[in-house]
């Protein structure tokens, strides 16, 4: 039992860090919010180009201790309803208060986002962020999405992969660092590639009209998320060690030289590709 714990603990450190990667967010510091600059940016933008008006029904898989509640919320007004699903009690705890602190009616229900028990064909709006790269088959989520939506709601997943983080000049140390990651991700069912496979999940589960846009971005010097990748190696630590870096020093002087690539400013730093699809659910 306190082996599972452990090992339940491990893969949610991996999977925040992982999430930090992949949402271009600095790493996790004490003492002050983590800034918002992908996840419900990227949604608000969508809903701005294709509408979600007032009164309309909305629901957020996977919500976490926030998620895009407040944002949906907004944009539904009062008429409207919005629902989270969470599969973490103390994240449902947190999204039910920081949704009461901004005044939304939001709720927030602990279940699984494979099988959520609402009404099926009932919402306009299905989304969900960052939740399927820790899901071991994803289509079991976009399938309970696609069940969720009304004939033509809209659909909308946003995930991350990994496949754009890169760098010029190359580094060795670079590719191999990413290997034992993706084998490490690997191990835990975690697919740091989701993002690429969205259009065809989407498609597969019978969503019409789909669309996807993706981008990367460029980690500047100075820029905290150039610092995403040691320190996800950090956090880490011998976890990492395996049979592609045996040795703990193996480790540490591949850390060290993808440390000394970084600093410097004639090294440009690609982030992960962020991917949003969307479709429609079909009208009879
Ligand atoms: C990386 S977090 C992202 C949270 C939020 N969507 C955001 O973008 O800030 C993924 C969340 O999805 C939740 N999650 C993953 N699989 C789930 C499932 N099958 N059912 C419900 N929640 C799930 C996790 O517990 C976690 O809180």
């Amino acid at each position: 039992m306190l082996v599972d714990l452990h090992e339940q603990l491990r893969a949610l450190r991996l999977v925040l860090q992982l999430r930090d990667v992949l949402l271009h967010r600095a790493p996790v510091r004490h003492g002050g919010p983590l800034p918002r600059r992908t996840g419900g940016a990227a949604l608000a933008h969508l809903l701005d180009r294709v509408g979600l008006p007032p009164g309309a029904h909305a629901v957020e898989l996977g919500c976490g201790p926030r998620g895009n509640l407040v944002l949906l919320a907004q944009r539904v007004g009062p008429q409207g309803r919005v629902v989270g699903v969470e599969r973490r009690p103390e994240a449902v705890g947190r999204a039910r208060r920081a949704t009461l602190d901004n005044g939304a009616v939001v709720e927030v229900r602990h279940c699984d986002a494979r099988s959520t028990g609402l009404p099926r064909r009932a919402f306009d709006l299905v989304a969900a962020t960052m939740i399927l790269f820790i899901t071991p088959r994803p289509e079991e989520v976009v399938a309970e999405a696609v069940a969720l939506a009304r004939p033509g709601g809209l659909v909308v997943f946003q995930e991350g992969d990994i496949v754009a983080h890169t760098c010029d000049p190359p580094l060795a140390a670079w590719e191999r660092l990413l290997e034992a990651l993706h084998h490490h991700a690997r191990q835990r069912a975690i697919d740091v590639h989701v993002g690429r496979r969205l259009p065809r999940l989407l498609r597969g589960a019978g969503l019409v009209d789909v669309h996807v846009e993706a981008r990367t971005r460029i980690q500047h010097p100075g820029n905290d998320r150039r610092s995403g990748l040691p320190a996800l190696i950090d956090a880490l630590g011998d976890e990492l060690a395996g049979p592609l870096i045996p040795t703990r020093s193996e480790l540490a002087e591949l850390r060290a030289a993808l440390e000394q690539h970084l600093a410097d400013s004639d090294t440009t730093v690609y982030s992960p590709m962020y991917v949003q699809a969307w479709g429609r659910a079909p009208s009879p």
